[in-house]
């Protein structure tokens, strides 16, 4: 598996990236972030200032086409009005009061989280780095306490390729360079097993399952290059899971809340994870919320001071969530994202070009896998041709772009952004 990091651009890319493709206001913003920011990222040269739905502006005044929606964080579209009415209307009464005292927001998200996914309780975070955390501790704290694992031999199980974050425990698990180097030491008691392989689940769960508390495991490997796995594969593994006395985690931060038309990925495969994690579009686009799921004989575990975040389930994030997740069923989101999605493969696989490999995802969490052409021209190029005729999406990997548009997109508009991707393909042959 390539071990490109997600976010930054292959060596080739950022050489040809750095010429200045925009006007001069963008300039300054560019030269002033590239002047005093970290350099941890590597963004396409385009500075966003104003966002509505589906697209977003430039400071010079450009509308696009947003096909990346924050990593899926904007599956409601940017700026929606319920949300945002949710977000002001609270802000104004009280945004923020620590977990320390009881507030009246925080229980009404609880309740209507519990109501949505049926899960006994809910544990509200920030990140998904930080969802993913909290699922490892709640994984095990239950390995420890209901299992019987000595607590310095508990291990969990996760996948090749995964991308659970970037979080000292969390990179421990990656197998990207990218992610892990030099940021040693890590922590102990992951077991990595390749992605997609019941077999090889099988065997660490023969060989070590008394020692293992948990499986974690992404639905679709986004970050990878959505790595879509075989139709039953979660259900194999859940049962293996049960069988040795395994939870299963489903890191749903990236395909949870309608992204691949279901509410959750992992009901595809009709299970019912021990631990979910949500992140992302939970916020709505506008917060970081995540959250993990579970029942009682997970969650009871950890007690009043052995885990927690100061903004954690915060009023605004509490208000923010219900409004979410309430747009997300109004709209029916799932529904759109599952129709939409068999569309959009559909008209991808009939663009016939030197540079196509081939199209595939789930709901509208899709990757166009592309190789070099013979005039050089790469996947990055593609994003900056697209990019000028006002479709911003990204490559992860050098060769494969995600396509992962907000949900509210309607089927008429989807269609016009397939035309601008199609005429974008064509102009990489000049
Ligand atoms: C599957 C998955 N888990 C966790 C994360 C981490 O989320 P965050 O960037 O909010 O920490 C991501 C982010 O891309 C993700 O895709």
């Amino acid at each position: 598996m390539a071990t490109q990091s997600k976010k930054t651009a292959p060596k080739s890319a950022a050489k040809k990236a750095a010429k200045p493709v925009k006007g001069a206001l963008s300039k300054k913003f560019m030269d002033m972030e590239s002047k005093y920011g970290a350099k941890n990222y590597h963004p396409l040269p385009v500075v966003l200032t104003k966002s509505k739905g589906i697209y977003v502006w430039d400071v010079e005044g450009k509308k696009y086409f947003d096909f990346l929606s924050s990593y899926s964080a904007v599956n409601q579209g940017h700026n929606h009005p319920k949300i945002v009415k949710a977000l002001k209307d609270q802000a104004d009464r009280l945004s923020l009061t620590s977990r320390a005292f009881y507030n009246d927001a925080l229980c009404e998200f609880e309740k209507y989280i519990h109501d949505y996914f049926g899960y006994d309780r809910v544990l509200p975070m920030n990140t998904g780095a930080e969802g993913v955390e909290t699922a490892l501790k709640l994984a095990r704290r239950w390995g420890a306490v209901k299992k019987g694992i000595p607590n310095n031999k508990i291990k969990i199980i996760c996948c090749n390729g995964n991308f659970h974050g970037r979080t000292v425990t969390v990179i421990t698990m990656s197998n990207d360079p990218s992610s892990y180097e030099n940021y040693g030491p890590l922590t102990p008691g992951f077991i990595r097993i390749p992605y997609n392989d019941v077999k090889a689940l099988e065997k660490a769960l023969e060989k070590h399952g008394k020692e293992v508390c948990a499986f974690l495991v992404e639905p679709i490997q986004g970050e990878a290059g959505i790595y879509v796995p075989d139709d039953g594969y979660l259900k194999k593994c859940y049962d293996l899971c049960h069988k040795h006395n395994v939870l299963l985690i489903a890191d749903e931060v990236q395909t949870g809340i309608a992204r691949t038309g279901k509410m959750l990925c992992s009901m595809h495969d009709g299970i019912r994870p021990d631990i979910v994690v949500l992140g992302k579009a939970l916020g709505g686009g506008v917060l970081p919320v995540s959250a993990c799921l579970a029942d009682d004989d997970i969650m009871l575990n950890i007690k009043p001071g052995e885990h927690g975040s100061t903004f954690g389930g915060f009023p605004l994030a509490a208000r923010v969530a219900v409004a979410a997740l309430k747009v997300v069923k109004e709209e029916k989101l799932t529904q759109k994202a599952e129709k939409l999605g068999k569309i959009f493969r559909e008209e991808i696989a009939k663009i016939k070009s030197p540079m196509i490999v081939g199209v595939r995802g789930r709901g509208l969490l899709n990757a166009v896998l592309t190789k070099p052409m013979k005039n050089g021209k790469t996947a990055w190029d593609l994003c900056i041709k697209m990019m000028e005729n006002g479709l911003l999406a990204k490559p992860t990997h050098n060769t494969i772009i995600r396509f992962a548009p907000p949900l509210v997109i309607t089927e008429a508009e989807l269609r016009k952004a397939i035309a601008i991707i199609a005429k974008s393909i064509k102009e990489m042959e000049e």
